[in-house]
């Protein structure tokens, strides 16, 4: 923060009564029409900080108003000239993946690996939500999550804490800028700070037990990284964590997220969350749940106006401090400035290229999907081939769109079976099945050269409050599976789910798989695309597609278990479970493309290297030799994975530390180089020190987490 900055948030809070103060902390949502009067009247008395620009406790669920500028712009007046202190409103819109242009969900879009392309869709992101009056949004989500049955995996970047961290970085960069007064910028917020995702039995809000030595090596990563790129404002989460609602907790949000990850900027409760601490049974009434929430560190309340209502009885009573009411609203203050707002309080449309974002929509979409499956090279198809589609989402558009898609539009979305006849050069016929006693589905099938198969589940089974018992398609999908392969034709499932699904079944029928996710406005032109072979795929797996839905959790950065039970890397896979085979369907990091690539040469640069070395900065080298040794050119995603075999705590079996996505042509090879030092090599300890020992680093190189292609190097 500037001096500047600090100085005129100090003048300002000198001049502002403590109703004010509080007003800043208050986060109401958009009123409904009959609301209107009592609203505008409360923003003039300056007791509305923030608005959140949607209706309801499921924003991302239900249909929600289109925004009016001069709405907004409206508020904003009466703020800035009859309020006070005339201090600016700051408004927050759930922007997700997209606003008007859609992205891929936040699952897919870490599916790319790509984080540069990332960080260029959420700069579009902000361009496109701050010309319509959005100062703010709840985006990135970064819960680690390990249940595909939690309907919120959409919504983060699934497993690893790794791919968590770069994609937390790519998405504050994209929307904050580098500065983020700049037109076009808005605010971040990383969420569900913490452990929201780990919710047990996939059940959404549910309980979570998370140690601290989980928590500081799998949950938190992505949020210091979320920290580190300077994100301004954390979401506290529903949940509780180990019998402490996060809400009310000053060892999470004061000790931890404060004190450990360094954050400085102002966290914001979950919907209705401060009142919900009577549910969760730590407070009996409105009041000890402001009490407990403010003193906790919790700065901004979403919705229940349990601060508006409570915190000025609690500052006569001596139950919360002027000092620490003084410090959130200097947080709040701090970060208004920063964007910029007491200088450029409204909002002006500015043209922006609409092309240009729909260009990234789809090149990310390309990047996002993963070709699982391809049997005897089945894919790519020939132009010319005559197509037999079939599947209920071969004219589907909403679900493309995902969960958490408040303003973008279906009608902008092409179905699969148009955007198949716009590449295609021969003919694609389209059944939705049995018609006049014919089942057409059929009978188009056996007279087709191919069949392709619109699969998956319906954008309204994922997102919040939506979690499934069962991760499997549904019976009506396997069984038209089942029925079109007694055409005897190929078959290429193109699954577009929001979640992993079990696989297993789906997987021995099919000859080639892509997984397309929900992979926003330009997703049926991107399946088209690659199934034609415009562009060779090039996504891979985030999240671990299981054999069973039974089978979950299935990651794949567990440590080891004394006796050989491991159920993921093959050792004894029988001695997990007897009636079946745990090992996934397909692992995390997993992904093929059309051509084949050889890995050749892995190096270190030395085969030992000092602790003290490293501490002081220095990183080793590792290199690998690359070579696209198939018939198309592609991209690649080198992944480099750690293993630490001893160490005071037990370290997971591999994890990911380092990838790199290269774009080679046919017949090419080159060099991939990883530097690995301080940051890769050690490990947090239960108390959130990070620790760095001596001893073995065995290394992996290669195309997924099971790469066995290996070296090893010596910290002396
Ligand atoms: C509840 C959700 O948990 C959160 O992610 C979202 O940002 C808020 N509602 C606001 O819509």
């Amino acid at each position: 923060m500037s001096k500047n900055i600090a100085l005129r948030v100090e003048e300002l809070l000198s001049k502002m009564t403590v109703r004010e103060k509080i007003g800043q902390l208050n986060q109401p949502e958009t009123p409904l029409p009959n609301e209107l009067d009592a609203f505008f009247e409360s923003v003039r008395k300056g007791e509305v900080g923030s608005i959140l620009m949607s209706v309801g406790a499921t924003a991302g669920n239900d249909k929600q108003g289109a925004i009016s500028n001069d709405f907004y712009n409206e508020i904003q007046r009466i703020a800035v000239e009859e309020s006070p202190n005339g201090i600016p409103v700051l408004f927050g819109r759930d922007v997700i993946h997209g606003h008007h242009t859609v992205y891929p969900i936040p699952l897919a879009m870490a599916a790319s690996f790509n984080d540069k392309l990332v960080e260029e869709c959420y700069s579009d992101i902000a361009q496109e939500a701050s010309n319509e009056s959005i100062h703010w949004t709840f985006t990135p989500m970064l819960d680690l999550a390990r249940d595909p049955r939690w309907g919120r995996i959409i919504e983060g970047t699934g497993e690893d804490p790794y791919v968590g961290a770069q994609v937390a970085k790519a998405v504050v960069k994209g929307l904050q800028g580098d500065d983020l007064s700049q037109d076009g910028k808005i605010v971040a917020c990383a969420k569900h700070y913490i452990g929201y995702g780990a919710a047990e039995g996939g059940r959404d809000y549910h309980r979570t037990e998370i140690s601290d030595y989980s928590l500081f090596n799998y949950y938190l990563p992505a949020f210091r990284a979320a920290v580190k790129a300077g994100v301004k404002t954390v979401m506290s989460s529903f949940n509780d964590v180990n019998g402490q609602p996060v809400t009310s907790s000053s060892y999470y949000l004061d000790e931890v997220l404060r004190g450990k990850l360094g954050f400085d900027g102002f966290v914001v409760s979950d919907y209705d969350a401060i009142i919900q601490l009577k549910k969760q049974g730590v407070a009996a009434d409105n009041a000890t749940c402001a009490e407990f929430a403010l003193n906790a560190g919790l700065d901004m309340d979403m919705h229940d106006k349990c601060y508006i209502d409570n915190l000025e009885k609690l500052i006569e009573d001596g139950k919360v401090s002027m000092e620490t009411l003084d410090e959130a609203v200097r947080r709040v203050l701090t970060v208004k400035m920063e964007k910029g707002l007491f200088e450029k309080p409204y909002c002006e449309r500015k043209e922006y290229n609409k092309e240009a974002h729909l260009k990234n929509a789809e090149e990310i979409a390309l990047e996002s999907m993963v070709l699982l499956k391809n049997d005897n090279n089945v894919l790519p198809l020939k132009k010319d081939a005559t197509i037999s589609l079939v599947g209920t989402y071969a004219q589907e558009r909403r679900s493309h769109l995902g969960s958490w898609c408040i303003d973008g539009k279906e009608e902008d979305v092409k179905t699969l079976c148009d955007a198949l006849r716009e590449v295609s050069t021969g003919k694609v016929w389209y059944s939705k099945g049995t018609e006049l006693g014919w089942d057409s589905s059929l009978v188009n099938s056996y007279a087709a050269d191919v069949v392709v198969l619109a699969l998956g589940e319906s954008w309204s089974t994922t997102g919040e409050a939506r979690a499934v018992s069962d991760i499997s398609l549904p019976k009506e999908q396997i069984e038209l599976i089942k029925k079109i392969k007694l055409s005897g034709k190929k078959m290429v499932g193109l699954v577009f789910c929001g979640r992993p699904i079990a696989m297993q079944e789906i997987s021995q029928y099919l000859d080639a798989i892509i997984y397309c996710w929900h992979s926003g406005t330009k997703a049926t032109d991107a399946a088209a695309k690659l199934l034609f072979g415009e562009v060779s795929p090039s996504g891979r797996l985030p999240a671990t597609l299981p054999r069973l839905a039974t089978h979950i959790p299935l990651y794949y950065n567990i440590t080891s278990s004394g006796r050989p039970v491991d159920c993921y890397y093959n050792e004894n896979p029988a001695k997990c479970y007897v009636d079946s085979i745990p090992t996934p369907c397909y692992p995390f990091g997993f992904g093929l493309t059309y051509t084949q690539f050889k890995y050749d040469d892995l190096k270190v640069d030395c085969d030992k290297i000092s602790l003290e070395d490293i501490k002081n900065g220095k990183k080793f080298k590792v290199t690998v030799v690359l070579e696209n040794i198939g018939d198309f050119d592609a991209k690649e995603t080198v992944q480099l994975y750690l293993r630490t075999p001893v160490a005071k705590w037990m370290r997971p079996l591999r994890e990911l530390k380092a990838y790199n996505k290269v774009f080679m042509k046919k017949g090419t090879s080159q060099v991939v180089t990883f530097e690995i030092g301080f940051d890769e090599l050690g490990y947090y300890d239960p108390q959130g020190n990070y620790t760095l020992e001596k001893g073995i680093r065995e290394i992996y190189v290669g195309e997924n987490c099971l790469t066995e292609n290996k070296i090893e190097i010596t910290v002396c």
